[in-house]
């Protein structure tokens, strides 16, 4: 088995099988917020990704994808039915979202996230080098660091969670709430993306465990875990360039074309997730029509949802009630050949992506909570001529570093219509003042910066976050100190 000095651990690995037109299998990259982010920074670096393929049954054997390893972690049916659908995505991820819907609890789903939790960990230990860095990602996995600690003392292990972490009131709902923390407190740094989910954690561990902690450290037993906060971002040079190609402006030029000419475009690009307020966006759309603020004629909507995670009941309602509402929206608004709404549900690959950023003068980023979301971020980085308004949530964790976007809170119907209004009406000179400052934010906090501060202060090693936030050639990397020097680290 090949080992690496660095190791990613996601229940996502990011790559999908998919059937290609002649029905052959093929690969592609996954859609969704992790991989967009991880991807582009372990391009050069010589990691291994630990993570599943999608599917069931026995784990394939997959080639490298530029130049990273990809480990393929088997899931059985059941393993996806109670771990990834039902206690990652049905009972954690609605209570860190707000329980905007009922999080469901079962113990047959608890033993199955110990179990798959288990079998990753094993699949980590496996493919590290003696004293590598393992950095293992989001709230699939929260028992994985402390069961490598405890396979593998000499790794130095980083737990990093992409969305929400919750408040006291609402995590101490888990039945298991306890073995979360600890699972989570294996590692040497978690890190969250927003200041306020450390602060959530550290008061969790004081009141569930009783450990000693601040919002920066906590005592365990004779270590010391590092926590903070390290809001994640995107490749935002390859973004800006993608979007700045004479090919993908010609797309935008005729997507437009085809969208009838309408004097405005407003784009929303979603995961068909309830987190993502897409009902709400739409109800605030059809009563601006309805009260003929907006007019088809002049303005459409391009809302692209791709399905997610289509087994678990309360997103099959979603779709259904999303799809309904688009239908009697176009019935009610629309003109043959011209829909008030242009409904997609596929995957895109990014060149598309990019023109369709370039098309949108309105991009709708609304979601009742998000941990960061990408896609406002992708938006801004696309926008190379300092045009186009973000119209974008107080509750996404992107609001707290694009305060120059249009914000809204996504629950009130009225502001969320004001808000769309103010963004489709706003004069040219605030957009460009607005959008220049946002790209320039994240022209330095971008995805190699946020690699470069998280692996700063998970371990100090120059070569190590040097190679990664370079985008430069791979090599091998020198191995990492062990557990002892880690330990005099934190303490520092
Ligand atoms: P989440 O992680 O909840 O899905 P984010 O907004 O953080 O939300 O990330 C979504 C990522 O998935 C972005 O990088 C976006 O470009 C990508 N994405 C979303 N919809 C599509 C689609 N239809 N085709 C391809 N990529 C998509
Ligand atoms: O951002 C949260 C997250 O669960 C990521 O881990 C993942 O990239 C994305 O949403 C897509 O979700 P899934 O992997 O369930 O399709």
């Amino acid at each position: 088995m090949r080992q690496s000095s660095l190791v990613v651990v996601a229940n996502r690995l990011p790559i999908d099988d998919s059937i290609a037109p002649d029905g052959a299998c093929e690969w592609r990259r996954s859609p969704g917020g992790l991989v967009s982010a991880l991807h582009p920074l372990l391009r050069h670096a010589p990691a291994t990704w630990v993570g599943w393929a999608g599917g069931t049954g026995p784990a394939p054997a997959l080639p490298d994808v530029d130049g990273v390893r990809l480990c393929a972690v088997p899931l059985t049916a059941d393993d996806l039915r109670d771990h990834y659908e039902g206690f990652a995505n049905a009972t954690l991820w609605p209570l860190y979202h707000d329980a905007v819907e009922q999080p469901q609890h079962h113990r047959r789903w608890w033993e199955a996230y110990q179990r798959v939790n288990r079998r990753f960990a094993e699949a980590a230990a496996a493919v590290a080098e003696p004293g590598a860095v393992v950095w293992v990602q989001d709230y699939h996995l929260h028992l994985v660091p402390g069961m490598l600690r405890d396979l593998r003392p000499d790794l130095r292990i980083g737990f990093f969670l992409h969305v929400p972490f919750p408040p006291p009131e609402l995590f101490m709902q888990l039945p298991r709430r306890a073995e979360l923390l600890r699972g989570m407190l294996g590692a040497d740094l978690v890190g969250f993306q927003r200041v306020q989910a450390a602060h959530n954690f550290a008061q969790l561990v004081v009141k569930v465990l009783g450990l000693p902690a601040t919002d920066r450290r906590i005592g365990v037993g004779d270590r010391v875990v590092r926590i903070g906060a390290f809001p994640v971002s995107i490749d935002t040079a390859e973004m800006a360039a993608l979007a700045a190609r004479p090919d993908v402006a010609a797309r935008a030029q005729r997507l437009r074309q085809d969208l009838g000419r309408p004097e405005r475009v407003i784009l929303s690009v979603d995961r068909m997730d309830y987190t993502k307020g897409i009902e709400q966006r739409l109800k605030a759309y059809s009563e601006l029509l309805a009260a003929g603020h907006v007019k088809v004629r002049d303005t459409v909507l391009v809302q692209v949802a791709v399905p997610s995670r289509e087994r678990v009941g309360q997103y099959q309602v979603l779709r259904e009630r999303v799809e309904r509402e688009v239908g009697r929206i176009n019935g009610e608004f629309g003109r043959v050949g011209e829909p008030a709404i242009h409904y997609l549900t596929q995957p895109f690959d990014r060149a598309e992506l990019a023109a369709l950023y370039r098309v949108a003068d309105v991009m709708a980023v609304t979601p009742l909570r998000d941990g960061m979301n990408l896609v406002a971020k992708e938006y801004v980085a696309a926008r190379v001529d300092d045009t186009g308004a973000l119209l974008l949530s107080e509750f996404a964790g992107a609001a707290a570093e694009l305060p120059q976007a249009y914000l809204v809170n996504p629950h009130d119907l009225e502001g969320l219509k004001e808000g769309l209004l103010a963004a489709l009406r706003a004069a040219p000179a605030d957009v460009a003042e607005r959008m220049r400052a946002m790209r320039a934010h994240l022209h330095t906090h971008d995805i190699r910066a946020w690699a470069r501060s998280y692996l700063t202060a998970l371990n100090d090693t120059g070569a190590l976050v040097e190679r990664l936030t370079s985008g430069g050639e791979s090599a091998r990397l020198p191995a990492q100190p062990g557990r002892s020097a880690a330990r005099a680290d934190h303490r520092g």
